[in-house]
Order: structure tokens, then sequence, then C-alpha cells
């Protein structure tokens, strides 16, 4: 298959070391698997193969779907052995190009790793196989009275495996902190194999090293997450959302402090979009519903998420008259029934989807002072001004901010690319910021790492994964390249 858009400048060159798929490798896996657990036929493989963005294009020829975590290690003992390169996919959402080959290495699907085990309702937590979709385990504990401590766009789609392996952040970071603070559990098969159970279903236990983080925000690279134990919360009694324009950055950044003195726990999710991410929402996402139609250019969409057991319409009465007071924006909604929390949810959730429907998008989550995120899109902005258009949206609250450059015409992609990178790890590197706040370095952002991790740490990451994978079969060219 040939790739569209993938650039000789972050295609890596291939490792000689690593066996190609012979007649006899696949007479294994036949030996191992059901027929219906193997997909080698050439118009199935695409979706596999292709990331969601249509960026990034393998050329496996060969996915493996098991159902149980000994063929897991079955699957992973044999490659181990033969040299066999694998990349473990979950629902094949991730923005950075880590879940699908680079050349034909075989992919290892989850998909069918999908049973949720049990909800303790003692400890507030949720047993589930890597493979189960974040939307089902979202339905399954809300029956309980419970919220799964982590929500994003791709909820559909996304697994709870590929959302540990990414450490993925979402909107409600704010109420529930990382995903890898409300991990208990954890199994994982290695590259050679074994089995690490790693769930002692302890809410505490500091009995040496915690191996289990190593593996979270690992993208695959030093084993395949099988299954793991999630800590939930008691949903709230009510939540109701307050969508408001500003007309500068700076009253965004006023309202956000406002939003924490005055709410504080109350507060659940502050996310922002500017004009331009607002605007290609309006224009390329069917039937939303756009609560500020005849907007003049320049404004700011803040979303402010309130929760609370009691008194929720007090509660949002007492800030709003705050804020208004000081003058801090321009027009404001608030959701008065579940489905107009949704929509205006929406809004701010398909920006990555509008942008997609445009064309080539370079995506950027980068962690920085909030105070800063502005700048950074304007300086950015100026640079492609003519080639493309900015946008500058994403999680106020958790100093995460995204900005997407959508080419306008595509033989101009490379041109943009170069404009871009290094440039913005460079800019964010003086002001100590992440290259990556929540999507991972997967393909795409490898080679920068040294933008923001010392030669000393890489230099321990790296022992970490030859001690683990010493073959380098896990996700080859990924985060370490
Ligand atoms: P995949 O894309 O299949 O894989 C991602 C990485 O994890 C790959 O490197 C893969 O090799 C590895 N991997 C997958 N499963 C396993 C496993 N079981 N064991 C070991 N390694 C594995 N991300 C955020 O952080 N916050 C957001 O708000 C957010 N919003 C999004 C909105 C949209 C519309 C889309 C399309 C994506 C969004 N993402 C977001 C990115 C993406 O959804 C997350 O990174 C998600 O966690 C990936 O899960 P997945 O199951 O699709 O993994
Ligand atoms: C988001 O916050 O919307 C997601 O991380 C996806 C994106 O970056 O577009
Ligand atoms: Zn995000």
């Amino acid at each position: 298959m040939k790739s569209k858009f993938f650039f000789a400048s972050i295609k890596p060159s291939k490792n000689l070391i690593f066996s190609s798929l012979s007649p006899k490798h696949l007479s294994f896996f036949n030996s191992i698997l059901k027929p219906n657990e193997l997909i080698t036929d050439a118009s199935d493989l695409p979706r596999y193969n292709i990331d969601w963005m249509d960026k990034y294009h393998g050329s496996a020829t060969l996915v493996l779907q098991p159902h149980t975590v000994s063929q897991i290690s079955s699957i992973l003992s044999y490659c181990n052995s033969n040299n066999l390169p694998v990349v473990p996919q979950g629902g094949n959402t991730g923005l950075v190009g880590g879940g699908t080959p680079v050349y034909d290495e075989l992919i290892l699907s989850l998909k069918n790793l999908n049973k949720i085990k049990a909800f303790d309702s003692n400890n507030d937590v949720l047993s589930c196989e890597a493979g189960c979709i974040l939307q089902d385990l979202s339905v399954y504990v809300k029956d309980f009275g419970y919220d799964v401590p982590l929500d994003l766009g791709a909820r559909g789609s996304c697994f709870i495996g590929g959302n540990l392996a990414t450490n993925a952040g979402g909107k409600y970071f704010i109420r529930h902190g990382s995903l890898r603070g409300n991990l208990l559990g954890l199994q994982v098969v290695l590259a050679n194999g074994t089995v690490l159970n790693m769930d002692s279903g302890l809410r505490k236990d500091n009995t040496g090293y915690d191996l289990r983080q190593i593996f979270v925000g690992s993208e695959g690279t030093l084993g395949i997450i099988t299954a793991c134990d999630i800590i939930c919360k008691k949903k709230t009694k009510q939540q109701k959302l307050m969508v408001f324009t500003c007309d500068s950055f700076a009253k965004v950044l006023a309202l956000h402090d406002l939003a924490k003195t005055n709410l504080n726990l109350n507060l659940s999710a502050f996310e922002y979009m500017d004009h331009n991410a607002y605007k290609i929402v309006m224009e390329n996402i069917p039937r939303i519903i756009n609560p500020f139609p005849n907007k003049e250019n320049g404004h700011f969409v803040s979303l402010v998420e309130i929760i609370s057991n009691q008194n929720i319409d007090q509660i949002i009465e007492g800030f709003y008259n705050i804020i208004e007071s000081q003058k801090i924006f321009k027009d404001a909604v608030i959701s008065e029934n579940e489905n107009q929390f949704e929509d205006l949810w929406k809004i701010r959730e398909s920006v990555a989807e509008s942008c997609n429907k445009i064309g080539l998008v370079y995506k950027y989550d980068l962690s920085l002072q909030i105070d800063k995120f502005d700048e950074l899109t304007n300086v950015i902005r100026k640079k492609t001004e003519g080639l493309a258009y900015t946008t500058g949206y994403g999680h106020i609250g958790d100093g995460n901010i995204h900005i997407n450059v959508g080419v306008f015409d595509k033989k101009n992609n490379e041109i943009v690319e170069e404009i871009l990178e290094p440039f913005i790890f460079q800019w964010l590197r003086e002001r100590k910021g992440s290259i990556s706040a929540e999507h991972g370095l997967g393909l795409m952002k490898g080679k920068y790492l040294n933008y923001c991790k010392s030669p000393e740490v890489i230099a321990l990451m790296k022992n970490v994964k030859t001690m683990l994978d010493p073959k380098g079969i896990l996700n080859p060219y990924k985060v370490l390249n």
C-alpha cells in the first residue's frame, strides 16, 4: 500500500533484523487461532493499516485477533523467537501514528478481549479486559451509579487498553486526575510471552517498585496490556454545562481563575476553543447547533462544566452573577437538559473530526503554561499564513493546548511540515513545556523526545526497553526512534 501523506522526513529506515511473514509463520498462527481470529483478506486490511486521520499507512498482511491471554502469550513467544515485529492495536483512534505498522509488522488487535469482569462497589473498582470500548464501560458503571475516570471524543471506538497504553487525558482530568492515577491492577504480556499479573486489588500496596506504571503511556513498546482494574467515582446527581464567549484570551484566563475560586470541587471540566476552531466545527459538522450565530471574528468560547449533588442552579447563579459583574464574557448559554448538555459538548468534541474533514492536519497536543496558549497559536498562525489555517483549543484546566494546522493545498504539505517542525518543539523547550500532553509520541514525535527529556533519562528509557523487549519486536519505530 502506498502512503498518501507519509513523508520521508518521518519514516525511519526498516530494521533488517526483522523477518517478514512466511507461510511457515502463518501455519503456526493458524495452529493456535481459529480461522475467524486471523485477517488476511486484502479488502479487510486497510482499516487496521490506516490510522483515524488517514495519515499513517502501514502494509501489514496479517492481523491477529485472539480471544485469550494464553493465545497472546503464545503469539508473542513465537514472534520473539522468530524476530517478527508486532504492533498492538486497540480502537485505532490514536493521533500520533502509534497503532499502525510502519512497514509490514503484524497487527495484534485486542478487539476480542472485551469482557467486562466485575464492578466492586465496596472498593469502587471496575475490572475488565483491555479490548473493552470506553463507552461500554461508562454505560456499565452508570448502572451502579458511577463514572469511569476518563471521557473523550473517541469514546465510542477507543479501548481501555489503548487509553492506558497512551495514558489518555480527555475532558475530565480536573475531576479525576490522570488515568494512571486511577489504575489499580494491570495484566501485561511481555515480548517473550511472560504474563505479568499486577492486580493485588488493594487500594494501598507499597511493596517495592510500582511496575504497572511503566506500561501506562508506553504506547505498546514494552508489553501488551490485556486486563485492568480501574478506580471509578460515584456519579454526582446533577451536571450542567455553561458556555461563554469572551472577546480576548485574557478574559478566558480570568474566567478560569474565577471558576477555580468560586466553584472549587463543583468544577469538573474547563475547555476552550478559539474562533477558528469554533468556525470550522460550525462549517463542517452536519446538524451541529450553533448557540452563538452571527458572532463576529475573534471570539473565544469557554466550556465550564459544573457538578453537584444539590442546588446546582443556585451554584450556577452565584457564579454567573460574579462573572457578569466583572464583565468577563459577552454571551452565555447554560444547558437546561441532557440533550442540550450533549449538544453543547459536541461542539468542543467535534474539532478533531471537523479538521479531519478538510484535509491533512498537523496536530499538536502540548503542555504549556496556560497564559502562553494563545501566543503560540498566533505565532504558528503567522508562520503558516496563506498555506494553512490554525486552530487553538484544548483543556485549559489541565494546561494542555491543542493546535491543529490544516494545509489548504496538499502540494504544500511538506513546506508546512518544515515550517512547523522542529520549530514548535524548540519554542516549547524554551518555555519548559512538553511535546505531548496526552496523545503520546508514537511515530510522529519519537525523534523529538530529546526536546523534553535529558540524555540520561532517554538512556534509562532505552535500557528499560532493552530489558523488557531485547529484540525490539514490540511496536518498533515508535516512541524511541
Ligand atoms: P490505538 O489508537 O489503537 O493505539 C494507541 C497506542 O497504544 C498505539 O501505540 C498502540 O500500539 C498502543 N496500544 C493500544 N492498545 C494496546 C494494548 N492493549 N497494549 C499495549 N499497547 C496498546 N486522546 C486524549 O488523550 N484525549 C482526548 O481528549 C482525545 N480525544 C480524541 C478525540 C477523537 C475524535 C479521536 C479520534 C482521538 C482522540 N484522542 C484523545 C486520541 C485517542 O483516542 C487516544 O489516544 C486513545 O487512548 C487511543 O485508544 P485506542 O484504543 O484507539 O488505541
Ligand atoms: C481533543 O481534545 O479534542 C482531542 O485530544 C483530540 C484533538 O486533539 O483534536
Ligand atoms: Zn485533548
